[in-house]
């Protein structure tokens, strides 16, 4: 854990150039649009450590995979997040000395993420070996406003010399992946053109053939007046430069505007990419960087009008949530059914692929209540669209007749993960996609999903299940075998009862869908059963079979379930009991001495009774709870949340608070020590859900949009926006109780703590 960052309402601060800090700042602080994005890294050379990353969303390589012993089943390729052009870089080089972040004496280091209105500001005082001074005030963001464009403002003073000033702004396709498997480069050069004050370069990727056209054009001022220069171009492969050379004395203030425009071919023909690159460049020339910077004020106005959660009386908290929901606009618009939420988003390239369970289980909730409608459907419509891979996927694991499993991860519905504990056996990822399903229709009331799309995606996942399940005649149940439930510190284990109860749900789920489908649609369900070959009769009655004779491990002494067979032959040391030298247990522990404990990576028994709630009483989550959570070490960035939801709804205030500064600030405060490697995305749509679902007791009752707010004790005050079927509601919760106002013109009934209230 590391606490370097100033705490403020709208800004993420940091003061002073600590290197070992830089990686993890170079996370927190990153940009994106939802179209691209990129770490925040340094404009001017730095030589210390940093992880360098631009990201194109849905430009992926799929890297060879490499393991020792190859398994039938495994995906040819692990898909690689790609690294995409430099564009941000200026080199600064003063009377002959380049400027090196690293080298130089930095002081009055600041850089700060402006997460009110989306852009990226950073100012220092450098002084070179030679004695020279400067300081540098830089601003830059991606636009969302029109996001193929992004803008930088380099501006300079001269404090102490005269002489000559290079400022080589550039464009950089020869980059690497930190993570890649044989060192290969990724890119290989298509065109490029460089003259003063413009340059560009295409290049693709090779097998995958995504052409990306990144290019920039430069404005220059000295002394607030506009600059005739002229450059020097260079170029090599994959890249190309403008040398501007200027006499400057002390005093000098140079300002430099690198206008950028980035397009891919996942949006325009490959052909001529060039010209689309040259059309950007001269849209963001034309508006100009402050006209540009006011529609980015205005564009995040209109996010935060919809999404902002406010909290007073407690600064730090307040400025976790922001960021979480300053990171997931970044990432996700809605916009392109074939884009997805990864892990992390544009801010590292862990994870190597766009699409987990994560999205399904966590992301959901958030673009449900906080974005039009058609964004969520448009997220289930992806997994849809991937159906006839998912099939494929379940057939070279030997299924049949329709089964789907899909991917643990992916970019375009093929497998792409690649440890055999993960992509064989972690297959409760198929009962999110379904509960996801559920969850729309539950929120949106638009049952005509199931008929247009859901119920397709509902009968290959029941199927996959249907022939996934074995009878047991020892038991005279059904049982899953070697599997690895959401705690992936556990391998290989049998009837994890998270996936045992997800299997059963499908098929519950599957089978009431079937009768929707078949009432309200008739036709279509025709349609789909001459499709499917689907035996109605036959199959729901096996579906009935299973899930009514399903198997679940119990304690009957501590009258709990348990997380899998055998879960207490373990060795009981609670997580309180471990010297906290042992933790993160992954990066200090053995893998085997990790299988072989208790603990308890991120909710997994809890993660059901998350879900499922409704079917347990509170007693029962109680001793749940009171069991694994000892247990748990929440080093999966999925886990807090969860936990903070159910702690809120069993009235364990203190517990679901210190829950949620856990998820709100993970990142923030790098309790996981891993944000050098990116920000944890997708856990942060369970920061969300840790207030809207954990404080603000958010459920979906009986068709009826319900509410039971608590105030945590460290809080004044705080506020969310939700939609809800027409409705905007802003829940205010005070110490004096709850205010509810409707911003739209829909009347709603809710239920308030119990009682019908129409607003
Ligand atoms: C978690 C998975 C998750 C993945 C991506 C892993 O560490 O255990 O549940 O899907 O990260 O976020």
């Amino acid at each position: 854990m590391k606490q370097y960052l100033h705490h403020d309402e709208w800004l993420i601060i940091e003061k002073g150039l600590e290197p070992e800090n830089n990686k993890i700042s170079e996370s927190v602080f990153s940009l994106g649009n939802g179209k691209f994005g990129q770490r925040a890294n340094f404009e001017e050379k730095y030589s210390g450590p940093t992880l360098l990353g631009n990201y194109m969303a849905g430009v992926y390589y799929p890297d060879k995979t490499r393991v020792g012993w190859w398994k039938n089943g495994y995906p040819e390729y692990f898909a690689k997040v790609l690294n995409a052009a430099n564009w941000v870089g200026i080199n600064v080089n003063i009377n002959g000395e380049e400027l090196d972040l690293h080298q130089a004496k930095v002081s009055d280091f600041q850089r700060i993420l402006n997460m009110k209105e989306g852009y990226l500001n950073r100012s220092f005082k450098a002084e070179m070996a030679n004695g020279n001074q400067i300081s540098v005030d830089t601003t830059r963001f991606n636009s969302i406003a029109d996001d193929e464009v992004a803008a930088i403002e380099y501006k300079i003073k001269v404090e102490n010399f005269s002489g000559q000033l290079d400022l080589t702004p550039y464009i950089d396709f020869d980059v690497e992946n930190e993570d890649s498997n044989y060192d290969e480069k990724f890119w290989v050069e298509v065109q490029k053109e460089v003259e003063s004050g413009v340059g560009y370069v295409v290049a693709k990727t090779k097998k995958t053939d995504f052409y990306v056209c990144s290019g920039m054009s430069i404005v220059l001022l000295k002394n607030g007046q506009p600059v005739d220069f002229e450059a020097t171009s260079n170029e090599r492969d994959k890249y190309i430069e403008n040398v501007i050379t200027l006499a400057v004395e002390a005093g000098d203030e140079i300002t430099l505007y690198k206008y950028v425009s980035n397009v891919s071919s996942f949006y325009h023909e490959k052909e001529g990419i060039i010209n689309d690159g040259k059309k950007g460049v001269q849209r963001a020339l034309n508006t100009g960087f402050a006209k540009m910077l006011e529609a980015q004020k205005a564009a995040w106005a209109k996010k935060w009008e919809e999404s902002d959660i406010t909290i007073e009386g407690d600064v730090s908290a307040q400025q976790g949530i922001r960021f979480n929901i300053f990171q997931l606009n970044q990432t996700y618009t809605g916009e392109d059914e074939r884009l997805n939420i990864g892990p992390k988003g544009f801010t590292g390239e862990k994870y190597g692929g766009s699409t987990y369970w994560d999205t399904e289980a966590y992301c959901l909730p958030f673009y449900l209540s906080t974005a039009d409608q058609k964004v969520a459907r448009q997220l289930l419509v992806y997994r849809h669209n991937h159906l006839p891979r998912a099939i494929e996927n379940a057939e070279k694991l030997g299924f049949s007749d329709g089964a789907a499993l899909y991917p643990m991860v992916t970019m375009n519905g093929e497998e792409c993960h690649n440890e055999w504990e993960i992509t064989f056996e972690e297959i409760h990822r198929n009962g999110a996609i379904a509960y996801a399903i559920f969850d729309y229709v539950q929120y949106t009331a638009d049952a005509d999903y199931l008929s247009e799309y859901g119920f397709e995606v509902l009968l290959g996942i029941a199927r996959f299940w249907a022939q996934r399940v074995s009878y047991s005649t020892a038991r005279k149940q059904y049982v899953i075998l070697g599997v690895t439930g959401p705690n992936e510190y556990e391998n290989n284990v049998n009837n994890n009862w998270y996936t045992n109860l997800m299997a059963s749900w499908c098929l519950e789920y599957a089978e009431e869908a079937a009768k929707y489908v078949k009432t309200n649609a008739p036709e279509k369900y025709a349609q789909l059963v001459t499709q499917t070959n689907f035996d109605a009769d036959k199959e729901i009655a096996k579906w009935t079979d299973i899930r009514t004779n399903m198997y679940y491990p119990r304690s009957e002494e501590l009258n709990i379930f348990l997380q899998q067979d055998n879960y207490l032959d373990k060795e009981q040391i609670l997580v309180k009991d471990l010297d906290p030298k042992h933790l993160p247990l992954v990066k200090n522990w053995s893998w085997d001495r990790i299988l072989r404990s208790i603990y308890i990576k991120q909710a997994d028994t809890l993660q059901g009774m998350y879900f499922f709630e409704e079917r347990f009483d509170d007693e029962t989550i109680r001793r749940h709870f009171e069991f694994y959570e000892p247990r748990t070490v929440h080093e999966s960035s999925l886990s807090p949340c969860v936990h903070s939801i159910l702690a809120a709804k069993l009235g364990m205030e203190d517990k679901a608070y210190e829950m949620y500064v856990r998820t709100a600030r993970l990142d923030l405060d790098d309790y996981n020590s891993d944000a050098d490697e990116g920000c944890h995305i997708t856990s942060m749509a369970g920061t969300w859900m840790s207030v809207v679902k954990g404080f603000g007791g958010m459920r979906i009752k009986n068709d009826t949009l319900s509410l039971e707010p608590f105030l945590p004790k460290q809080w004044q005050s705080y506020s969310f926006k939700i939609r809800f079927r027409g409705a905007l509601l802003k829940v205010n919760v005070t110490k004096d109780g709850t205010n509810i106002s409707n911003e739209s013109s829909e009347s709603i009934t809710l239920m308030l703590h119990g009682e019908a209230v129409t607003v």
